[in-house]
């Protein structure tokens, strides 16, 4: 049974993280507390948690996102720093672009063990789902902890602590043909050497799969202090690339499918978005997919 949230929360900006003293998360079964004291990487999580919630606000939204809008709503704070527009604008595209993307793989391989690798508070599962896909939601046990007060595991959807820099979690999935593993906003913050150690351990651990990957140009990785949403964190990006061809050279039993920039939807949707195409033609995220 799904907890009703009641945050009780007292807030603490003395700097640039959110101190919240606690919530309470009750349900007629339970009452459970969370701090929500969050680490540098893991912060960013709130990024597209709150703007996929105020994108499903408004009127003809583009995504919607009911879950997200539950957490922010209960959170009742300010979240309106993480909600920049290129930030706001790239995360419904990345959204409706990954979306589009796993029903295609979904649609092929019915059966398919799905993992959302750093999965933060992202509900991905209820907009792909067949009714026939397995799937796992994987993050550091901390976040794992966070989100576990605000999600419970669902028929065929389990949370799990993981990490994507080992595999020792991937022992404990149930073995299957075909897995897809979703990076959404995660291999970003990653040296080129952790990146390496992720693409050798997804390759080790499953043997034949998919990986949905953002990356990001070397332009955000030098200026990523300026970046509109994610400069409110202390996270820093990592290795940026110029094209996910830059992968195979640390993987070579990957193939890449394909490679999609962010602007190619962002462009449809404003005149902000269609000069962005423009001027940051190269330095916008993109969506690469992966095959080994
Ligand atoms: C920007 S958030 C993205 C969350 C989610 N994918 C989304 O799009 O809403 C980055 C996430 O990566 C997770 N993360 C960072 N390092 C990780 C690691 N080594 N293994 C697994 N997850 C990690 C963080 O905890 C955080 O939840």
């Amino acid at each position: 049974m799904e907890a009703s949230i009641d945050f009780k929360i007292e807030l603490d900006r003395t700097d640039k993280r959110w101190h919240y003293e606690s919530v309470v998360i009750s349900s007629e079964k339970e009452e459970r507390k969370m701090d929500l004291t969050f680490g540098d990487v893991q912060e960013t999580a709130l990024i597209p948690l709150a703007i996929k919630a105020s994108e499903t606000a408004r009127a003809n939204a583009r995504i919607v996102d009911l879950k997200a809008k539950e957490i922010i709503d209960a959170l009742g704070v300010d979240v309106s720093k993480y909600d920049p527009f290129l930030s706001h604008e790239g995360v419904v595209a990345r959204t409706i672009l990954y979306k589009n993307e796993l029903k295609r793989l979904i649609e092929k391989y019915p059966d398919a063990l799905c993992i959302n690798l750093g999965c933060g508070f992202d509900d991905k599962f209820s907009q792909v789902d067949n009714g026939r896909i397995t799937w796992f939601d994987v993050d550091l046990p901390d976040q794992i902890e966070k989100r576990r007060k605000v999600y419970s595991d669902r028929d065929r959807c389990t949370m799990l602590d993981g990490s994507a820099l080992d595999g020792e979690w991937t022992e404990t999935l149930p073995k299957h043909d075909l897995s897809i593993v979703v990076m959404e906003g995660v291999l970003e913050y990653f040296s080129k050497e952790q990146v390496k150690t992720c693409l050798n351990m997804l390759c080790d651990s499953f043997e034949h799969g998919y990986l949905l990957a953002e990356l990001h140009s070397p332009f955000l990785e030098k200026n990523g202090s300026h970046h509109d949403a994610v400069k409110h964190t202390n996270a820093t990006f990592g290795w940026g690339t110029k094209s996910g061809l830059e992968y195979l050279e640390l993987e070579p039993r990957m193939r890449l499918i394909s490679e999609t920039s962010y602007n190619e939807e962002m462009k449809k949707y404003s005149i902000r978005g269609k000069i962005f195409a423009i001027v940051g033609k190269n330095i916008n995220n993109r969506l690469a997919v992966f095959e080994w």
